[in-house]
């Protein structure tokens, strides 16, 4: 046995699942083939991409609801095509944003009272992307900053209080496959099937950083790794075998370390706890999670929770709803078949009373800035909380945003001559828009093909100076 592994705080943390009667069943959960997580917590809520037929779902579980759910659940079904992912706002529990196959992001309040129909009308639309959208997450330090990632092969920043778009992030050339923020939110990385791993510079467009990540087709996954300029990421390689590695957030010319797990074929799904720098990994399809601890730029095993019950999904509960006088250092919420079951990650102490050196100050329920003062240019770190006293969740704020309320889509159906003129004006400025949108997207070919042709001739001049392949002759005209 290693040094380390006798000196690590962590060893002996083992996993224990929720008593059934403490787990959520008769979930119908989505089915959708798309690579999501399915599920997200907050210290109040479960939310739960739903398998409803027709357009798209999720609900909200309040976390006390436990035991068996209604099988017709009043459901949030504003999408007109299945819900894709979910994020919960970090500075407001009742806040909590969707993406869609519909290619839109809505915003809504959750109501303290339980639900007493389905909510169809969302706070915010945010309208924009082209394709569907895959993911949202909320900016980590900014309050009302929320980025999506859609298979328009764009990652967007939004200001939801005002419902604006303030930023397009581009480069990816496939599907986005996972993004996530550095510790104060001012660059953003992302896995893409490209399998490229990008790190942007998020108010400037700019892509600082570029690297080859995991080489296999499936899907790879990426978090930042607390406050270091580092990163994790897990994948397949050319010949299948999971992988996890880590990376240096500012060269990512190779991986610093680089791991076989084993050959299953489901996508690992990371979560980083920086308090305690422990990494899990839950394999989808697996039983187990797998848990490390990072230290000194590498990865070291520390245990698994075992269980026969299969993944599908998972969600991390924020530290600061953990129960430290059990010593809880994490809690998962494991989506199976049907239902959910809470894990907790216990760290056994002898000692009583609160464990200082487990329980570091962690991240607040309070932004540290506001939109606007990140969309200027200002960063800053969280804003952290000791937990030593314990946690008391705020109370009820509403969302309001200052967008101009969205009109529910018209239905033309004129029946007079002043609605036939009314029904002609409008799909008149209708088709307007599309032509314009139709000509900037040809300038843009046009500027791609530019680009594409002198890059051409460039490799060309610099291959050879003289004669050509028969390929590129043929390319060239010759
Ligand atoms: C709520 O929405 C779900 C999913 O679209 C639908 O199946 C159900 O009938 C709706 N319930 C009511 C009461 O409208
Ligand atoms: C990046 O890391 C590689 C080794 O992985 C090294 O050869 C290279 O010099 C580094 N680049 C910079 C700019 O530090
Ligand atoms: C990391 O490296 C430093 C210096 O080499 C050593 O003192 C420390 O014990 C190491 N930490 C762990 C957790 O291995
Ligand atoms: C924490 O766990 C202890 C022991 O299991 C339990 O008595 C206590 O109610 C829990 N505290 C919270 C806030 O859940
Ligand atoms: C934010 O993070 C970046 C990247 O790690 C760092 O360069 C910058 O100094 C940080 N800014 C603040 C105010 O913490």
């Amino acid at each position: 046995m290693s040094r380390f592994i006798q000196a690590s705080k962590f060893r002996h943390v083992y996993g224990s699942t929720a008593k059934r009667d403490d787990c959520y069943d008769n979930l119908r959960i989505s089915m959708s083939a798309w690579d999501t997580n399915l599920v997200k917590v907050n210290p109040r809520f479960l939310s739960v991409n739903w398998n409803a037929g027709g357009g798209g779902a999720f609900a909200i579980i309040p976390l006390e609801a436990i035991g068996k759910m209604s099988p017709n659940p009043f459901l949030y079904c504003g999408h007109a095509a299945p819900v894709l992912d979910t994020d919960f706002a970090n500075f407001n529990d009742y806040v909590v944003a969707s993406a869609g196959e519909d290619g839109k992001v809505m915003v809504w309040n959750i109501p303290e009272e339980p639900l007493e129909d389905n909510v169809t009308t969302p706070a915010l639309t945010l309208s924009g992307h082209g394709r569907k959208v895959g993911q949202v997450l909320f900016h980590p330090t900014a309050d009302n900053v929320l980025a999506s990632s859609s298979a328009d092969l764009t990652v967007r920043l939004w200001d939801i209080e005002k419902g604006v778009e303030k930023q397009q992030l581009t480069g990816h050339m496939e599907i986005i496959q996972s993004m996530d923020w550095n510790w104060n939110g001012s660059l953003l990385v992302t896995t893409c099937k490209d399998k490229k791993i990008r790190v942007f510079d998020v108010r400037a467009n700019q892509v600082v950083q570029e690297g080859n990540g995991h080489q296999g087709i499936k899907g790879s996954r990426v978090v930042w790794l607390g406050n270091e300029d580092r990163l994790a990421t897990t994948g397949f390689s050319r010949t299948s075998d999971r992988q996890v590695c880590i990376w240096d957030a500012t060269n990512l010319s190779a991986p610093l370390k680089q791991e076989s797990i084993d050959f299953s074929s489901g996508v690992l799904m990371p979560y980083y706890d920086a308090d305690t720098r422990m990494l899990y990994l839950a394999g989808k399809g697996d039983g187990n999670i797998r848990y490390y601890e990072f230290a000194n730029d590498s990865l070291r095993y520390l245990a698994e929770y075992k269980s026969t019950d299969p993944q599908r999904g998972i969600a991390y509960m924020p530290k600061r709803s953990l129960n430290v006088s059990d010593c809880e250092v994490a809690r998962a919420y494991k989506v199976c078949r049907d239902s959910i079951e809470p894990v907790s990650f216990i760290a056994p102490r002898k000692a009583e009373g609160f464990q200082e050196d487990i329980f570091p100050p962690t991240r607040s329920d309070e932004p540290a800035m506001t939109a606007d003062e990140f969309f200027s240019g200002q960063n800053a770190d969280p804003k952290l909380i000791s937990l030593e006293s314990g946690f008391v969740a705020k109370t009820k704020k509403n969302f309001v945003s200052s967008a101009p309320q969205q009109e529910p889509e018209e239905v033309l159906n004129p029946t007079n001559e002043k609605e036939y003129q009314e029904a002609y004006h409008k799909l008149r400025q209708e088709n307007e828009n599309l032509k314009n949108q139709v000509s900037q997207r040809d300038i843009k070919i046009r500027q791609l093909e530019t680009q594409l042709s002198q890059y051409t001739s460039q490799r060309n001049s610099a291959q050879n100076s003289g004669t050509s392949t028969p390929l590129e002759a043929e390319i060239n005209g010759n």
